[in-house]
């Protein structure tokens, strides 16, 4: 599959940084797949329907009218007309887009829905299953990792960058739980795939990881 570049891993791997400047110096589309199950998540619970019910989920992500649209601050992601940006980055978010995505019907309708979304190419394919179920014919695949304690530190200082007050032993313990919950799910769960370049971001910065992607697809590409 030419023009598409999967990066999966886990939370505060870095996936999201890098793949934004990546799309960016490629001109490519980035296609955040994690910010779709947390809008299905947020819509779950301002219409009430619970994880459990997943004939109510799977009606629910049929219906709903998500777009990319480029703003001010970056992508932002629109609900119909509802900016949901901001809506969708809780602690309480993280959780409740990790549960609904492990629900079949959910997984279908936002996978066809991401297939669909990048099916034009050039794009930047981020989240969990991008190299193993959405898109497994990509050529260029990546998985970001980094150790649970470098993660937490991440995720925490962007926290407390948006004015929370956290501890970060509660910024860890809710990231183990999530990871735990993304990697044992049945369906797509958190992995590698088998031909994805595995790219550990303990000691590297930013510039050294997206170095490390363009190099990569470089070479494939010669
Ligand atoms: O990348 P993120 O933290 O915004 O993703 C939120 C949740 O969505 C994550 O905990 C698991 C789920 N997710 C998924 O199951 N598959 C994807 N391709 C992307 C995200």
């Amino acid at each position: 599959m030419e023009g598409v570049i999967t990066i999966d891993g886990p939370a505060g791997s870095g996936k999201s940084t890098v793949s934004i400047l990546l799309a960016k110096q490629l001109g490519f589309f980035y296609l955040d797949t994690g910010a779709m199950y947390r809008a299905v998540a947020l819509q779950a619970e301002r219409e009430g329907v619970g994880p459990e019910d997943g004939e109510a989920l799977g009606d629910l992500c049929r219906n709903l009218e998500l777009r990319f649209e480029e703003g001010e601050t970056g992508l932002q992601l629109y609900l119909e007309e509802d900016d949901i940006s901001s809506a969708i980055r809780s602690p309480e978010m993280d959780m409740l887009s990790s549960t609904v995505s492990a629900v079949g019907e959910v997984r279908e309708a936002m996978t066809e829905l991401q297939r669909k979304m990048g099916s034009r190419g050039r794009v930047v394919a981020e989240g969990r299953d991008m190299g193993t179920v959405v898109f497994p014919n990509a050529i260029h695949k990546f998985f970001l990792t980094a150790s649970t304690r470098v993660r937490a530190e991440r995720r925490y200082r962007e926290r407390i960058e948006r004015g929370e007050n956290v501890p970060l032993t509660e910024v860890e313990e809710d990231l183990i739980k999530r990871d735990e919950q993304d990697s044992t799910r049945n369906i797509a769960p958190l992995r590698p795939a088998g031909d994805a370049i595995i790219i550990d971001t303990d000691t590297m910065n930013i510039e050294q990881v997206i170095q490390t992607i363009h190099d990569a697809v470089r070479m494939k590409s010669l």
